[in-house]
């Protein structure tokens, strides 16, 4: 790949917020999954499991219980990464870094996707509605569908947020 490449790929993944309502062909949400499970874990932990929801009726009731996903109704699928973050420093950072690795896959199989994250209420709010088990953490709500809207690639790339060789020392 080449340099102009490589950030292609990655600056495609924006938030997708609008979506046609068709489903995700369960093949797209598995290379997602084979995505999400390629990134880099401390000790090579790998925290994550993943609730993948394709049930329309489902899909809307996780999305409605959370206050900033209700835009998620017309996805095709809502994937949930969940864990149990207990004696686990970096349970969240691993996590973290499973979601971009997904949303990256999304974004270039031609699929929109949001990470929409998670505080205690939410939790509580989602927890009944899956089954999940107390002491698993819901990390994220991902709403995936074909797109309905295409937001422009972009880097925000600020020189002023990088330090060379001393921190307060910029190109
Ligand atoms: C930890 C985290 C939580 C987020 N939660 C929400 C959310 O609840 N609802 C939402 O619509 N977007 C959410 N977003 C998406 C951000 O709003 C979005 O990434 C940001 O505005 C930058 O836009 P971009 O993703 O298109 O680059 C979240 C992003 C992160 C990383």
């Amino acid at each position: 790949m080449t340099e102009k490449e490589v950030l292609e790929f990655i600056m495609r993944r924006r938030s997708v917020r609008k979506f046609t309502g068709e489903p995700v062909p369960k093949e797209k949400l598995e290379v997602l999954l084979k995505a999400a499970m390629a990134a880099p874990s401390a000790r090579n932990r790998q925290p994550w499991e993943f609730l993948v929801l394709t049930e329309r009726e489902k899909i809307r009731e996780v999305c409605t219980a959370h206050p900033y996903a209700k835009f998620g109704v017309d996805a095709g699928a809502v994937i949930i990464p969940l864990g149990k973050p207990a004696g686990n420093f970096y349970f969240f950072q691993d996590m973290a870094a499973a979601v971009e690795n997904l949303l990256l896959a999304a974004a270039n199989l031609g699929l929109g996707a949001t990470w929409c994250g998670m505080d205690e209420k939410r939790q509580d709010a989602i927890h009944p509605l899956l089954g999940v088990p107390q002491d698993y953490w819901i990390f994220a709500v991902i709403p995936v569908g074909v797109p309905a809207e295409h937001p422009e690639p972009r880097t925000q790339y600020d020189p002023a947020k990088v330090h060379w060789q001393r921190f307060g020392q910029h190109l």
